[in-house]
Formats: structure tokens, C-alpha cells, sequence
């Protein structure tokens, strides 16, 4: 886990310049710029910190560029945390509608790609810019490139450090992200706060991440890379039913990052070929439609022939004979086998390309109506930090919206 500012409790050291706010919110992402762009139209005065550059650098690269900022079809149960319940009330009261409403009024528009899933027609930028304007309509300030030193806890009002200012407050929203892509700006931050204000972790761990594989499954998949199939993927929990593509170092696409972010080391990836269809009576239908084909042959009609090849290597597809005279008993062998294939991945790749971290701040002490912290009044955690997180496909954003929105009422 990557270093983090230190914290301290008790009075902070006594600097020369100290600016009082109502509101603080460290981390200018998703849903740091949007809880202090709602918290600043209701009245309160609002600064806004991060070391980056820029604002939210993620919302930039999402989607493609695009940003999937949400999903007609969020439900908590597409959120996954050790307590299942958390996430129920902040989803309710900030709803897909309600930020379709904001874009609206703001001249964006979208489309639905698949699954539900809404892209921004004007590209992420075109977000960033709304939820910098609704900062700025309501006086918030922003202050990039500024590192934070040190937080001081006393008399409950927060002090927050940095290089050329301090800065005081009593509402404290700590809002920058989870660990994925370091590269980005990512850090541990917001985990260190946490621990040192009395929460408990749910460890974080990379989630909606491709897969790795070692030996000779890397060399063969390897072999594969780029060849995508729709398959029905499952590890622990629900299964997914989307696209899945050989890498040069194991397996992604989306059925994979979906699985990944219920996947613990040493579990096996099952993976359905027939994607969820009935794989015999998918081959009896094949061997109808083509009696004069090999098995292999006529499966290149539902899969990439490489892909085909490949199973033919591992024996599970038979490339010879006429499909008019194999049996519906060998059908029968053939989809089972097709329908039950099993990868043991060696982990993932980690950080470094994970879109999300699954884990975080243990819900246990957080308030699900506000995101205020049950140990210290007045500190609040919003969005990817707190272990809430959404399947791919909008879901976490329109967490980092939802859990914002909960936050900025209770300020
Ligand atoms: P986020 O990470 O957005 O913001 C945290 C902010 O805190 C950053 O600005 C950072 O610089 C700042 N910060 C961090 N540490 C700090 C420190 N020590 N001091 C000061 N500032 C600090 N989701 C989705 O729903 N649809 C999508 O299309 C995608 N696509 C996607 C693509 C890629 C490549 C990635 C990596 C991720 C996605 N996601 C996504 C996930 C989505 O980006 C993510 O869930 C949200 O950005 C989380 O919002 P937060 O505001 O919580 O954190």
C-alpha cells in the first residue's frame, strides 16, 4: 500500500495562515467534486483537495472516453460488500434518473450501449466540466496540486495541512478513491485516515481485473490472444454472460472482470462455451443444420475458429467424422465437457489495471444515510474508498454519485 500523509490527533502546530470552511472534501474525483458541488448550492462554504494535475482523471478515461457514468438497471445487488444492505438507502434516494435529470439540464445527452449501460454522448470531459460548473454555481473552490500534510483532529474540527496553507473545518468528506492505477494518482490515503480514526478494512483487493495464467495454459493462451467468445463465466457468486478475450497473459473481456471481483486466489473460473444456452441440444441443432460437417466445422458457425482449433487441440471438439454420424450420446459428451470448462487463474494483474478496488472502508462504521463515520462526528467517506462496489457497467459511478449525494444532504 502506498505511503500516506501522517495524521495527527490532539491540536495541530500553529501556522500563519488558516482558512475555515464548512465543508472540506479531499479528492477533486467523482464523487469528491460532486458532494461538494451539492454542498456548496445548499449554502455551505466548500473547498475542495487533490494532488493531481487534474480532476477527475478517471471519470476522464473512463468509458472509453465516453464515461459509462451509469446503469438504468442498478439494483443492490449488483454491489458487492460485506454487508449487502449498506449501499440500499444511498442508491434510493440518488437514483440513475436523478443524474440523467442533472445532464439533461446541463445540454448533455447519452445513449444506452448494452445492458443498460449510459455513455455520454459528449465525451467524459463534457461530465467533468458539469461537475465543475456545478461546483463553481455554488462557490465552491478547487485546489489541485496540493498534497496534504498532515490532518489534525481536536475539539471536533478538522485541521488540514498542506505544503503553503492550513485549512479548518467540522464536516470532513474524505473522497480520494481506492487503489487502482497508481499511475493515476491512486493512494492509500483515504485507508490510512480510516485506521488511524478507529475504522476496520475489509482488505482491498483489485477488482473488475483481467486474469493471469502461468505455464504451459499462458503459453497456449497466449497463442489465443485477441480471440474473443461469449461465454457464461462464473467464480464464487453470480455468473455473467458476456464476451471473454484471451490475453498474452490469461483471460479478460467482460465476463472475466465481472467474475474477477468475486474471484479469491486458488478459485477456479468456470466457463460455458454455449453461454448459458443448452449446449446439446445447441450441437443437435448444429448437427441438423450441417450433417455433412465435422464437429469443428460446424462449430466455427457459434465460435472463432481459432478458438475452436484449440479445443480440438485439448481433444474436447472432435475435428474429424461427419456431425450426420456422431451420436447424440457423443453430442451430449461433447457440450458437457464445452459447458464445463475450467481455468485456475495464477491471480490477476493487479493494480496496475484494475478499474476498481473491492474492499476498503468497512461499512460497520459508516452511517448508510450520510457516510458519516460512527467513531469520529463530522469525518465522512464517500465513494470508492468505503467497500461498496459496483459490477462493471456504470455501477460505480453512479456509487460515487449516490453515496455523494447522501453525504452533501447531512453536511
Ligand atoms: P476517484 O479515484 O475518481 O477520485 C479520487 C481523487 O482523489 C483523485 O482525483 C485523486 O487524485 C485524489 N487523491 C487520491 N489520493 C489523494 C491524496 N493522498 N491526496 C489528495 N488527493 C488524492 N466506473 C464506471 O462506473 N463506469 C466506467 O466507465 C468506468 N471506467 C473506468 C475506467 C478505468 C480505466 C478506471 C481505472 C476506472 C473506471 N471506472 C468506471 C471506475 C470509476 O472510475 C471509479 O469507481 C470512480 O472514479 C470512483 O470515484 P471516486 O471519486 O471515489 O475516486
Amino acid at each position: 500500500m502506498p505511503r500516506c500523509t501522517p495524521i495527527t490527533h490532539g491540536s495541530a502546530q500553529t501556522v500563519s495562515r488558516t482558512r475555515t470552511y464548512d465543508a472540506i472534501v479531499l479528492g477533486a474525483g467523482a464523487a469528491g467534486l460532486f458532494c461538494a458541488g451539492r454542498a456548496a448550492q445548499a449554502g455551505l462554504s466548500v473547498l475542495v483537495l487533490d494532488h493531481a494535475r487534474a480532476p477527475a482523471e478517471k471519470v476522464r478515461i473512463s468509458g472509453g472516453g465516453r464515461c459509462n457514468f451509469t446503469n438504468l438497471e442498478t439494483v443492490p445487488e449488483r454491489f458487492i460488500s460485506a454487508n449487502p444492505h449498506f449501499a440500499k438507502s444511498a442508491l434510493a434516494r440518488y437514483t440513475p434518473s436523478d443524474f440523467l435529470a442533472l445532464m439533461a439540464a446541463h445540454g448533455l445527452t447519452w445513449h444506452e450501449k448494452t445492458l443498460g449501460q449510459l455513455f455520454c454522448d459528449q465525451r467524459s470531459g463534457a461530465i467533468i466540466a458539469m461537475l465543475l460548473a456545478e461546483l463553481e454555481k455554488g462557490g465552491g473552490a478547487l485546489r489541485l496540486q496540493t498534497p496534504i500534510r498532515d490532518i489534525a483532529h481536536a475539539d471536533a474540527r478538522f485541521r488540514v495541512e498542506t505544503d503553503a496553507e492550513t485549512f479548518e473545518t467540522g464536516q470532513l468528506v474524505v473522497a480520494t478513491g481506492g487503489l487502482s492505477i497508481p499511475k493515476m494518482g491512486a493512494s492509500g490515503f483515504a485507508y490510512e485516515l480510516a485506521e488511524r480514526f478507529g475504522h476496520a478494512l475489509v482488505t482491498p483487493r483489485p477488482a473488475l481485473v483481467p486474469f493471469t495464467v502461468e505455464g504451459r495454459l499462458k503459453e497456449e493462451f497466449a497463442a489465443l490472444a485477441g480471440v474473443a467468445a461469449p461465454v457464461r463465466a462464473q467464480a464464487q457468486g453470480p455468473a455473467f454472460t458476456e464476451a471473454m478475450l484471451f490475453t498474452h497473459r490469461g483471460l479478460s473481456g467482460p465476463a472475466m472482470l465481472q467474475v474477477s471481483s468475486y474471484w479469491r486466489e486458488g478459485e477456479r473460473v468456470a466457463i460455458d462455451f454455449f453461454a448459458g444456452e443448452d449446449g446439446a441440444q445447441a450441437l443437435k441443432a448444429l448437427k441438423e443444420e450441417f450433417p455433412m460437417r465435422s464437429l469443428a466445422g460446424a462449430l466455427e458457425t457459434r465460435l472463432p475458429r481459432r478458438l475452436v482449433d484449440y479445443l480440438a487441440g485439448r481433444g474436447l471438439v472432435q475435428s474429424g467424422g461427419r456431425l450426420a454420424e456422431t451420436s447424440h450420446g457423443e453430442l451430449e459428451r461433447v457440450a458437457a465437457s464445452l459447458s464445463a470448462f475450467a481455468v485456475t487463474p495464477s491471480g490477476t494483474e493487479g493494480w496496475r489495471t484494475a478499474e476498481v478496488t473491492a474492499g476498503g472502508i468497512g461499512t460497520d462504521g459508516l452511517s448508510s444515510k450520510t457516510m458519516e463515520s460512527r467513531h469520529v462526528p463530522g469525518l465522512h467517506f464517500i465513494g470508492e474508498c468505503v467497500d461498496v462496489t459496483g459490477w462493471l457497467g456504470g455501477y460505480n459511478f453512479q456509487w460515487a454519485w449516490a453515496s455523494a449525494a447522501a453525504c452533501a444532504a447531512a453536511l
